[in-house]
């Protein structure tokens, strides 16, 4: 692997996609910052990792909470990988029994998802951009978009909104920080058996499963962890983002 990490910033770093790649960072030597908006999240998810990793608490998409978060890491080593996991899903039809949808839910959608993670972008990569190359790059941004993206479903239009703008950033950004030496690589995974799933009826979390071609289970976060790890490995990623999804394309209910 030509970079190896002593540190990463793992945004929503504090349960479910975002643990699961803070500790595989932790098991290959990599300090994980968890950032995330909960604080009894985010110090369970220390004690998980059985006190190896740093817990920042605060809002991807508010300036000053992110600047800590890199401040923090600063005090620790070098900043060369950040995970931005942190997201929130929502479900609503754009009109339903009770009115339209509601415009604040879906400012709060496309806040949390992709103002948050291009907040963090901005902010890490210009930390990046202050360090020296290593094996000819400075750092790697990993972004989490969703199927949705491509695939949303009815009642997700905020959600697939805010997420085919992560994937839509992807290039772009991958391009601004080309001269940089920093790449950027979107991951959009299907289903994913995390925290986020878990209050899905049984026959529903049965259903959805049916639906993914092969290998026809729930993913588990570990495997998007896996990842994580080959996209920080490998130097030809950039630009691009990869469904992980078992070959799962989303209905439209
Ligand atoms: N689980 C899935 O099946 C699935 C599928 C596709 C995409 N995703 C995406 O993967 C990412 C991780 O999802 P997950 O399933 O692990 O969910 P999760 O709810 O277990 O974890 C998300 C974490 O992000 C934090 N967070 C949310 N908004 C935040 C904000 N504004 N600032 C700081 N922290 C914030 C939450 O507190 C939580 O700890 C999300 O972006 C989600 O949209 C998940």
């Amino acid at each position: 692997m030509p970079l190896s990490p002593t540190l990463a910033l793992v945004t929503g770093g504090t349960s479910g996609l975002g643990l699961a790649t803070a500790g595989r960072l932790l098991s290959s030597g990599t300090v994980p910052i968890l950032f995330g908006r909960s604080k009894e999240r985010g110090l369970a998810a220390q004690e998980h990792l059985g006190g190896g990793a740093v817990f920042v608490q605060g809002d991807v998409a508010d300036e000053l909470d992110v600047t800590r978060a890199l401040d923090a890491g600063a005090q620790r080593g070098e900043l060369r990988v950040v995970v931005n996991c942190a997201g929130t899903a929502h479900a609503a039809r754009v009109v339903n029994r009770s009115g339209p949808h509601a415009l604040k839910d879906f400012v709060a959608v496309v806040t949390s998802n992709l103002i948050g993670t291009f907040n963090v972008v901005r902010l890490a990569a210009e930390r990046m951009a202050a360090l020296e190359p290593v094996t000819g790059e400075r750092g790697v941004i990993v972004n989490t978009a969703s199927i949705a993206a491509f695939d949303g479903q009815v009642g997700q239009a905020a959600y697939a909104a805010a997420k085919a703008g992560v994937a839509g950033m992807t290039l772009p950004l991958a391009r601004d920080l080309a001269g940089l030496l920093i790449r950027v690589v979107t991951v959009a995974p299907g289903l994913f058996d995390t925290p986020a799933a878990e209050g899905l009826p049984a026959e529903t979390r049965t259903a959805l499963e049916a639906q993914v071609p092969h290998p026809r289970r729930w993913g588990r976060p570990d495997e998007f962890a896996e990842l994580v790890g080959q996209i920080i490995g490998n130097r030809m990623l950039n630009g691009e983002t990869i469904r992980l999804d078992g070959g799962l394309r989303m209905p439209a209910r």
